[in-house]
């Protein structure tokens, strides 16, 4: 019997599906019915905490303020006296949370972890909207704020953590410029123009706030916003490219609101890192519009890929199963990228939304074009406009928030004002894979980094070790809030030398980032993954 060529093809499809299968898995887990506020913003700190926020102006939250704090304001436009809390520190270990006091309103605001490991976080509305709020990772620690630190009003605005270590703040509503933070006295007042914003401002509907903003392997800036995008450098204030069009022309940016995130960098060798971009969803034109006369149309379902560092880069499309809106791109620490919250029908916005999709996407970033998206188990609670998720140490997702309406709605509303917090858990914390999962015991939490180093790394695992199927991945943990992760990037380390050292115990030679603009200092989560598994992740700084 003679073979057909079909017959090998098959079998080699076959031998490319990778053991543990992603579809129509993950799990829902339901942490608190209630966390008093809502989680507009979001951002994990190197101490397991996640600083959570809202807005002031929703009106009185479900939370107190301990001790009988109360913020007096008189420029606050809805409860000038107002003893609840508008945000909260998460403890993920223990699964309770402790009220935080924000003086100045934070709505729609951005943020950046710096360096030494605080978030900073500017700008949001009214008496917020030039504020520079500053919080340290420590157990009793609160937000400290410093007033009319911002050159410009930054309502919508995008950060981005610089190889410097300053971050720098990019947009805004009728902000069509730049600054950096911390300032020096020199370039205190400076905001520097950025006219492509103004370009990609579609008059009364915007479509260029909370651009995507990447730092690209060249040092240069890449900005999305709208349905275009350029190559960025910040230095000169200068284009240094401009890329094609998104194919289809459709905006991306708020309040069309699609999402993106820079596909996981493989870091070979110093002259070899390539960068992709991926933007997904959104809204067609004209949907923000229509929303306004109470029509709610199909979200988009498709998704661009380009290679920014390509000399000829060109968008690739590729289609989700379903039309999304307002959902959010979280890397896993496998180099899959999650696709979850948000709605099918209409926009970003109050009351602009409909259908909301429950669940989340896989999509398999190294699988051949046409077979990346699997669509996983649903939750049951609508997440779409202001609602968040973060990828935990331990692998699972944080998801919270959800509020279109201008205040604490919980009756008598489509959607819900919603409090609770959830975690989704990826196919790979299944308890059928629990023997491939490993356990690193080096290097040890908290360890010191620094550039083109060798590093060695120990990790367990009961189960039988796949040879070339072990990498080592670094992430930096992003800002969340608008369906934009700022600062996520995920570091594929170049591995070497994996041997085996005793029963279930190995060690594998990595080396870290090549440069700052590789990986700007600052804290990361190092994951060592085997056949797509990642163990809990350690914290590293690097330096
Ligand atoms: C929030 O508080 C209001 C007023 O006390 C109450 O009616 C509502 O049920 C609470 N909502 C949640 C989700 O806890
Ligand atoms: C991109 O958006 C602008 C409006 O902001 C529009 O004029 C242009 O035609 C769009 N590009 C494409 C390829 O449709
Ligand atoms: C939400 O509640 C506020 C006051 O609590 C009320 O004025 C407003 O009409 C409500 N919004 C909706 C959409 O029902």
């Amino acid at each position: 019997m003679s073979l057909s060529p079909l017959f090998f093809h098959i079998l080699i499809l076959l031998a490319a599906i990778p053991s543990p299968s992603e579809a129509g898995s993950g799990k829902w887990q339901l942490l608190h019915k209630s966390i008093g506020i809502v989680a507009m913003h979001m951002q994990l700190l190197h101490n397991d905490r996640v600083v959570i926020f809202d807005r002031t102006d929703f009106g009185l939250s479900n939370l107190s303020l301990p001790n009988g704090r109360c913020r007096r304001n008189p420029r606050e436009i809805v409860v000038k006296t107002d003893c609840t809390a508008h945000s909260i520190e998460y403890d993920v270990a223990s699964n309770t949370f402790r009220a935080l006091f924000v003086q100045t309103d934070v709505w729609c605001s951005s943020g950046a972890v710096s360096s030494d490991g605080r978030l900073i976080q500017t700008g949001g509305f009214n008496d917020g909207e030039r504020a520079v709020r500053i919080f340290s990772p420590c157990p009793t620690c609160d937000w400290q704020e410093i007033a009319s630190r911002l050159a410009a009003r930054r309502w919508y605005a995008t950060n981005h953590i610089l190889p410097d270590g300053r971050q720098i703040i990019i947009g805004g509503r009728r902000a069509f410029n730049y600054e950096f933070y911390p300032k020096t006295k020199a370039t205190a007042k400076n905001a520097y123009s950025l006219p492509f914003l103004v370009r990609t401002n579609d008059p009364g509907v915007e479509n260029n706030l909370y651009p995507f903003v990447f730092l690209n392997v060249d040092g240069n800036l890449f900005i999305f916003s709208n349905n275009r995008s350029i190559l960025f450098d910040y230095n000169k204030n200068r284009v240094v490219k401009t890329y094609p069009d998104i194919p289809g022309g459709d905006p991306r940016c708020y309040p069309s609101t699609g999402s993106a995130v820079l596909l996981p960098l493989h870091l070979r060798a110093p002259s070899d890192v390539r960068a992709e971009v991926l933007v997904c969803g959104g809204a067609p034109r004209g949907s923000h519009e229509q929303t306004l006369k109470r029509k709610f149309i199909g979200a988009l379902n498709t998704c661009g890929r380009i290679e920014i560092t390509d000399p000829n880069p060109r968008w690739v499309m590729e289609t989700m199963p379903e039309g999304r809106v307002m959902s959010d791109m979280i890397i896993l620490p496998n180099a899959q990228v999650l696709i979850i919250n948000g709605a099918a029908l209409g926009t970003a916005g109050w009351e602009s939304g409909r259908n909301p999709v429950l669940n989340p996407l896989i999509y398999k970033t190294d699988s051949p074009a046409g077979c990346r998206f699997e669509s996983q188990n649903p939750s049951n609670i609508p997440r779409m406009y202001h609602s968040t998720a973060v990828l935990l140490r331990d692998g699972r997702v944080l998801v919270g928030g959800s509020n279109p309406h201008t205040c604490y709605n919980f009756t008598n509303v489509l959607y819900p004002t919603e409090l609770s917090l959830e975690a989704f858990s990826p196919w790979y914390l299944d308890p059928q894979f629990s023997g491939l999962h490993s356990n690193m015991i080096a290097p040890t939490s908290q360890t010191k980094l620094k550039y083109n180093q060798k590093l060695i790394i120990r990790f367990r695992m009961t189960g039988k070790l796949t040879q070339n199927r072990v990498s080592v991945t670094m992430l930096a943990p992003p800002f969340n809030t608008h369906s934009f992760s700022m600062n996520q990037r995920l570091l594929v380390l170049g591995t070497s030398k994996l041997t085996t050292l005793g029963r279930s115990e190995y060690q594998v030679e990595v080396t870290t980032p090549f440069s700052a603009i590789l990986a700007p200092p600052g804290f990361y989560l190092l994951f060592v993954v085997h056949q797509q598994i990642p163990s809990v992740g350690i914290w590293v700084q690097i330096l």
